[in-house]
């Protein structure tokens, strides 16, 4: 009994605009898609990664589990933006115990909070390139006070938190799965969201560089509310399509292209910060996911500025999907939104 098993997860993944929950059944064939849902918040629940409406969000968390008809308590959240910071550190081969402890005493150089306020984790990376004395090491450090806020937001919605993830690592686990292309390639993997964009460069799934930004879809909300004289509502209405009439058309696609343009800009700085390293490696591939990629221009933008392979994440493909309950309309529209949820349902409660 698949549900029975003690370490079994339910991926949520709690956006600034769109919550998304996935739950996924192992099977000798793979992983089955057994729940996807997806459900808005309220604009301005959700602020800088930090929640400012800690009853709206928990109650949207509980209809949407509802609705799907989703018992599972136990899940898998993440977190990101400006409380987390993600670090490649180098230092000196040690045994373990020394290890842990020269990282962690290290670690507050690199890290602009105070060291009592951050929760650290680590991951050795392997040898570093320049020398081998000497380790490259993944340093992750969570604002301790955002860790329990989402602790709080989930117990008030009635679950368990059994994992707090980063939102980086969870797109990079849903990128694992996928069974196209080769992982040899570089690959930029670029999710631009409603508040924040997540850039993450790869090689054979080890991450060469991330950067975090606070761009994304909700800079054209403002954009149309602030130039056009539209109220959030009513622009939200516009930029998800939904809305006719209410601003001309043209106002809107000069708003779209100049916003993506702008997030074109800061991918390509960030592009030719990684190629003129020291390393002689250049982005290969690019794949995209979150909102951003419904967005007029911006890949056009980004084909039009950079050489790799472009191409927008369907995490659903590396699922076995029963088309009955989940048809190609609906895979297409939510796949762009949906690998995070599923990158944090594929975790595991004994993961680290
Ligand atoms: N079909 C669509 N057409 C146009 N825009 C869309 C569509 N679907 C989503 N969006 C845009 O994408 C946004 C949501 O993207 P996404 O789910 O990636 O953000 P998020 O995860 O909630 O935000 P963040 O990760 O920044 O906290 C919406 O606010 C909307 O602007
Ligand atoms: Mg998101």
């Amino acid at each position: 009994m698949v549900f029975g098993k003690k370490d079994h997860l339910v991926g949520l993944d709690i956006g600034s605009s769109i919550i998304k929950v996935a739950e996924l059944k192992p099977s000798k064939k793979g992983y089955l898609l057994n729940k996807f849902g997806m459900s808005r918040i309220a604009p301005g629940s959700i602020v800088e990664g930090r929640i400012a409406d800690m009853g709206s969000v928990a109650n949207d968390i509980k209809t949407l589990f509802k609705s799907h008809k989703i018992r599972e308590k136990n899940v898998a959240i993440s977190t990101g933006g400006h409380s987390v910071v993600i670090k490649t550190i180098n230092t000196a081969k040690r045994p373990d115990k020394e290890l842990h402890d020269t990282i962690f005493s290290e670690a507050e150089q690199y890290i602009p909070y105070d060291i009592d306020d951050v929760n650290i984790d680590y991951q050795i990376l392997g040898e570093s390139e320049f020398s081998p004395d000497q380790i490259n090491v993944l340093l992750v450090a969570v604002k301790k006070d955002l860790v329990a806020e989402y602790i709080e937001l989930i117990h008030l919605a009635g679950l368990n938190p059994r994992i707090i993830d980063v939102d980086t690592f969870a797109l990079q686990n849903a990128h694992e799965i996928l069974p196209y292309g080769s992982k040899e390639k570089i690959t930029l993997l670029i999710d631009v969201g409603a508040s924040k964009t997540s850039l993450n460069i790869l090689k054979a799934n080890a991450s060469l560089m991330m950067r975090d930004t606070v761009s994304g879809t909700y800079q054209i909300l403002e954009e149309i509310n602030e130039q056009l004289d539209v109220g959030i509502e009513d622009a939200m209405a516009v930029m998800n399509g939904d809305a006719d009439g209410i601003v001309n058309e043209d106002d809107f696609e000069r708003i779209c292209i100049k916003v993506s343009q702008s997030w074109c800009s800061e991918i390509c700085e960030a592009v030719n910060t990684f190629q003129s390293g020291a390393n002689d490696e250049r982005v290969e591939k690019i794949i995209l996911s979150g909102g951003g990629v419904f967005i007029e221009g911006f890949k056009e933008a980004l084909l039009s500025e950079l050489e790799a392979d472009i191409s927008i994440i369907n995490p659903f493909e590396g699922l076995i999907i029963n088309e009955k309950k989940f048809p190609e309309s609906f895979i297409t529209k939510a796949g762009p939104l949906a690998p995070i949820a599923i990158g944090l349902a594929l975790r595991r409660i004994d993961d680290k």
